[in-house]
């Protein structure tokens, strides 16, 4: 039995303890590599002349032997290089599309072959395998180790490539990607997303011609905050909710990633993602690995609501920080109080906060800096003591108040980043990213540390053990990232090819401190809004902030799109000023998620009071479906003009629907029930409404009892009209 001890350089990833191995040498003429997952398999298959190739990507077969029929099904034009379908297409040698690698060899020779060489599956646990095929270039001493971690029931496979060579001197890596996936369909319909500030996560739908369709970034970091790293291809028709086959992409990346989707003059897709390579090429020593971050996909013949509830699934139980834990709602102060804060009014928050009923309150930006004090965004980023004049007894006061108040205390920072009014920038000019004889440019008034430089990790890793040395009860931080990265150069770096990696990988290792000292404690990864999520850094963080965004009519929307690719435990949604919509409708679309306030509690009349604090207790008896539940999306806002979703708890006997509506024009609302989904059909239910605001009374009525069935097939009608624009129910099963 073969055991694999793996220790990737680049992301370092755990194996619980190997169960079985399996080692195959590639002496046979032909190999067949079936990695399957519940209902899907990926297969790949060794030639005669060890050109691995992808024979097969979509829905298992019941007879593994008749994969290897596959090919010969499919009569389309020659392919002339016989690498078309590469498992990881080499350049320079007979490829003629876009490749997954390419490389200068330490003999200045930019041609690389990849042959299949042998391979293993390794079944970890009992529902997670782990293949590795290693292929080696017959002319250098090259190799390349394709890695496939499955997890069987969720459907849900990581790739990624670990990139190694013995030859006599450095070879440059041009381009590295993580996966290269090779797809047959009658057509193909990418579904990606843009965005910018206040609005992120807005979809665009659109048919992939021939040629390469590119979604990347090069922002260094907070690196989708124009464009995020996943998407989701249909294939042959765009798929709907439920019905349809359709492919999620994601690329596990915090820095610049590149995905290529190309349809060759085959009609097939060609996917090839990893970090981008634009300004990087890497020189890679002797013997030393590297190892690509991971790409994701999940693969759904029944819809685009089956794909997101397996990657939710996956997410929870094997990714997000704490998934299957518990989180706190909160009241920040952020939109209370901006910057301008001091004791007496945080004293009174602290109040607000226990008033309200929530478990936390969060002091947010403006807390720290003397020389130039944190009283706007213009100065004192960098300066991490708090600042005398607003908080003369620190925060460690401040932590002793919360407890007094029976409620937890939490902080905002952003370590990564100097404002150039502060001693930061003055003692460490060194520690900063800039071009030595540019102009400096800003991202909000602020700079970019340098976290390729070991001291600028110690730094960052300080002001978070700082605080928690000080405050050992503080229970929460709020880590934020304003800044994209301008004029990328560092003052020690030996290799500025490197920069963009390196930095990403000085993130990673500060994190990596972090959570080796403090395991659990909740953070929530924000970046000007949602301008970092991925879930290489939700490894580290318990939640993340979508938007600044918190208009409800708009977090509607975009909630709805994070949601197919991340489970509500994760995303924060704060009950805010943003918008016209009263506090009832503002609270409800917040309680999709992770609850919080970043409201003037005293500012409430009474009634809005009331309605707060009973929702929050609605919340809290609510939250574990909320967080663990099963999502089904059952009306699209940007269809219907009514937004209608439901978590339902394993057992099927508890859930909450959240009904809205999206359009205020004449006439708009439910005219018709809605679909209830992934109920048993034959038990009985009672729906009632929920969150009424104070002295007003439902439209619907509360002993009336319908059977799954009815509410699957006949539906359900929320009564949304506009009057009645947000309407939760809560649907119990009936024993
Ligand atoms: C941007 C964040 O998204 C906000 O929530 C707030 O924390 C500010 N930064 C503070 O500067």
């Amino acid at each position: 039995m073969l055991k694999i001890t793996l220790k990737p350089k680049l992301f370092s990833f755990y194996l619980v303890p190997v169960l079985f191995t399996f080692f195959v040498t590639g002496l046979q003429a032909q190999t067949i590599i079936a990695i399957e997952t519940r209902s899907n398999a990926l297969v790949l298959k060794s030639e005669a002349n060890k050109d691995l190739g992808t024979i097969y990507f979509g829905k298992k077969l019941t007879d593994k032997t008749e994969y290897e029929q596959v090919p010969g099904t499919y009569k389309q034009t020659e392919d002339y290089t016989r690498v078309l379908n590469a498992a990881y297409t080499a350049s320079g040698s007979r490829n003629l599309v876009e490749p997954a690698i390419s490389v200068t060899h330490a003999d200045g020779n930019n041609s690389l072959d990849l042959k299949y060489l042998s391979h293993q599956r390794t079944q970890v646990n009992e529902n997670i395998a782990l293949w590795s095929i290693v292929l080696q270039d017959p002319v250098y001493d090259f190799q390349v180790t394709l890695y496939y971690k499955v997890f069987y029931k969720e459907d849900v496979i990581e790739q990624w490539a670990s990139i190694k060579h013995n030859e006599k001197g450095n070879v440059i890596l041009h381009k590295y990607a993580s996966a290269n996936l090779h797809i047959k369909g009658s057509g193909y319909f990418l579904n990606q997303y843009h965005g910018d500030w206040a609005k992120e996560m807005q979809p665009e739908e659109s048919k992939l011609t021939h040629g390469i369709k590119t979604l990347d970034s090069k922002l260094g970091t907070r690196a989708n905050l124009f464009q995020p790293p996943v998407f989701m291809v249909s294939i042959d028709k765009p798929a709907t909710e439920n019905e349809g086959q359709v492919l999620f992409g994601l690329l596990e990346y915090s820095g610049n990633f590149r995905t290529d989707l190309e349809v060759d003059y085959q009609d097939n897709l060609r996917i090839i993602s990893g970090i981008n390579n634009y300004a990087s090429p890497y020189t890679l020593k002797p013997n030393e690995a590297f190892v690509t971050p991971v790409f994701l996909t999940t693969l759904s013949a029944e819809g685009k609501g089956a794909a997101s509830r397996n990657l939710h699934n996956w997410a929870r139980k094997y990714k997000l920080l704490d998934g299957e834990g518990n989180r706190l709602t909160l009241l920040n102060n952020w939109e209370a109080t901006y910057f301008d804060f001091n004791e007496q009014k945080l004293a009174d928050l602290l109040k607000d906060t226990k008033k309200l009923g929530v478990d936390l309150f969060l002091l947010d930006d403006g807390w720290f800096a003397n020389k130039y004090p944190r009283n706007g965004d213009v100065a004192g980023l960098g300066d991490w003591e708090e600042n005398k004049e607003k908080l003369p007894n620190g925060i460690s006061s401040l932590v002793k108040e919360a407890k007094n108040n029976q409620v937890k205390f939490g902080i905002w920072i952003e370590p990564e980043m100097v404002n150039p009014k502060s001693q930061l920038y003055e003692q460490h000019p060194d520690w900063i990213i800039k071009q030595p004889k540019r102009a400096e440019h800003y991202f909000r008034n602020q700079l970019v540390l340098d976290l390729t430089n070991p001291k600028v990790q110690d730094f960052v890793y300080g002001v978070v053990d700082g605080l928690f040395t000080k405050n050992p009860e503080l229970a929460y931080i709020k880590w934020d990232c304003n800044a994209v990265i301008y004029n990328a150069h560092s003052a020690t770096l030996k290799n500025q090819s490197h920069f963009y990696i390196e930095y990403v990988r000085g993130l990673y290792k500060v994190l990596e401190r972090i959570r080796a000292k403090y395991p659990k404690v909740p953070m929530m990864l924000c970046s000007g809004g949602g301008g970092r999520v991925d879930y290489a850094a939700l490894q580290y963080f318990t939640e993340f902030w979508p938007s600044d965004n918190t208009d409800p009519l708009e977090r509607i929307f975009m909630q709805w799109e994070y949601s197919y690719f991340y489970p509500a435990i994760a995303s924060s949604n704060h009950v805010t000023d943003w918008g016209k919509q009263p506090i009832k409708f503002r609270t409800d679309v917040a309680m999709m998620g992770k609850l919080g306030f970043d409201i003037v509690v005293s500012h409430l009349n009474e009634k809005d009071l009331q309605y707060c604090k009973d929702a929050i207790k609605n919340y809290d008896a609510l939250k574990s479906i909320i967080w663990q539940g099963d999502q089904y999306r059952l009306a699209n806002p940007r269809e219907t003009g009514i937004a209608s979703m439901l978590y339902l708890n394993e057992g099927k006997s508890e859930g909450v629907i959240f009904n809205y509506l999206a359009n205020n024009r004449y006439g708009a609302g439910s005219s018709a029930p809605i679909l209830l989904k992934g109920l048993d059909p034959v038990k009985k239910y009672r729906i009632r409404e929920i969150n009424l605001y104070p002295e007003t009374k439902s439209t619907i009525p509360a002993d009336q009892v319908y059977s799954g069935d009815f509410l699957m097939k006949v539906g359900f009608n929320p009564e949304l009209n506009l009057t009645r624009t947000s309407v939760i129910l809560k649907i119990e099963e009936l024993k």
